[in-house]
């Protein structure tokens, strides 16, 4: 059995913070509407400079050097990006050279929020399929870029970051003690497209465009679907929801993975929260949040993480994995 090995996390975020306080100058809104509704205290915002390769080369760099690994030992790049630097080539093929990787492949994933939690499932099953031996696994997003910044109902949600992981083949047992990807689902429902949607596009305005949003929609089917897919992958892999050391969601709102903890049962300390530092980043939400664990040494050697996600398309979907 060949397993996929989590051996570095790095992320990186723009340089610019901006507060409820600053964003209550752009837009009817304030500091107590927004940490109430969202739980968001401060996002990061990318500069001119800080385009989504930017953050997601730097973010992967990060965690290179802490697997200790040559960038040209990597055979597979993949971002998970709904803002990339161009409609094409795709991000991930501009942090292959900046990064100096050389072989193998590498392309964009697009599943909104979810994103990342796509970008690892593929990653594992190229690497289970012997066709990759060590990949980079990227979640970039400038969202600034393609808000509605006149839109108080959206603009004060969503931020900017990266974050990576680094990946490795390694021959194991199956043994439920086995460090790695243990379990990946994901799943896409396109009957609800219109729910979460850019309004631009080569295939509509011709222009970047920008997010719009049902809020109250998504909430009720992101509580729902990120519970289904968390109990289903409990259900496949044996596993008790009190088992899992570290629960890694995507970071959309505060109220969502209150209820989702509630649902479950799982106790709140186990529960990573950092939107209130970075607002949702989108696919970097889940990468930026494993690098925080990560810093603050609550994922340690044998830690078993679950990431979940729920996003655009609908798309959710969720990983399982001994650090
Ligand atoms: N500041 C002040 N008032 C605001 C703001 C704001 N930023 N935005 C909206 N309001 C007002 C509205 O105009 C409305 O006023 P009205 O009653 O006079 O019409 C009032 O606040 C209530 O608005 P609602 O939309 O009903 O507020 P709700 O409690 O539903 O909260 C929110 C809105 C936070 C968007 C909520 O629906 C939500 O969290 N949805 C989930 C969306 C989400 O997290 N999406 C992230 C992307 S998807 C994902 O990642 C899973």
């Amino acid at each position: 059995v060949i397993r996929s090995v989590i051996r570095g996390v790095g992320a990186h975020l723009p340089k610019r913070v901006m507060t409820n306080a600053d964003l209550s100058k752009i837009v009817d809104t304030s500091d107590e509407w927004i940490v109430e509704r969202s739980g968001i205290r401060q996002r990061h915002i990318a500069g001119d400079d800080e385009l989504t390769s930017t953050l997601g080369a730097a973010a992967a760099r990060q965690a290179l050097v802490r697997a200790g690994i040559d960038p040209v030992d990597i055979d597979l790049v993949i971002c998970a990006t709904a803002t990339p630097d161009r409609t094409f080539p795709a991000t991930a093929v501009k942090i292959q050279s900046e990064l100096g990787v050389k072989k193998g492949a590498a392309f964009d994933v697009q599943a909104v929020c979810s994103g990342f939690v796509y970008a690892l499932t593929i990653a594992d099953n190229f690497i289970k399929a012997g066709q990759s031996k060590r990949a980079v696994v990227i979640g970039a997003e400038t969202f600034s870029r393609i808000l509605d910044w006149t839109d108080r109902s959206t603009c004060v949600l969503f931020g900017d970051g990266a974050g990576a992981v680094v990946l490795e083949a390694q021959p194991q047992h199956g043994a439920r003690e086995d460090r790695g990807i243990i379990s990946t689902l994901i799943r896409s429902d396109g009957r609800f497209e219109d729910q979460l949607y850019v309004d631009g596009g080569p295939g509509s305005t011709k222009t970047v465009g920008h997010l719009r949003m049902n809020g109250r929609e998504v909430f009720r089917h992101a509580v729902q679907k990120i519970s289904g897919v968390i109990e289903e992958t409990l259900v496949a892999t044996g596993y008790a929801a009190d088992e899992i050391d570290l629960y890694v969601p995507h970071q959309a709102n505060i109220r969502i993975l209150d209820g989702i903890a509630k649902k479950l049962g799982v106790a709140p300390e186990k529960i990573v929260m950092t939107i209130g530092r970075h607002g949702n980043t989108s696919a970097a939400s889940i990468p930026l949040a494993l690098n925080t664990a990560f810093e603050e040494h609550r994922l340690r050697e044998g830690s078993l993480v679950l990431m979940e996600a729920m996003g655009g398309g609908f798309t959710w979907g969720a990983v399982l994995a001994r650090w």
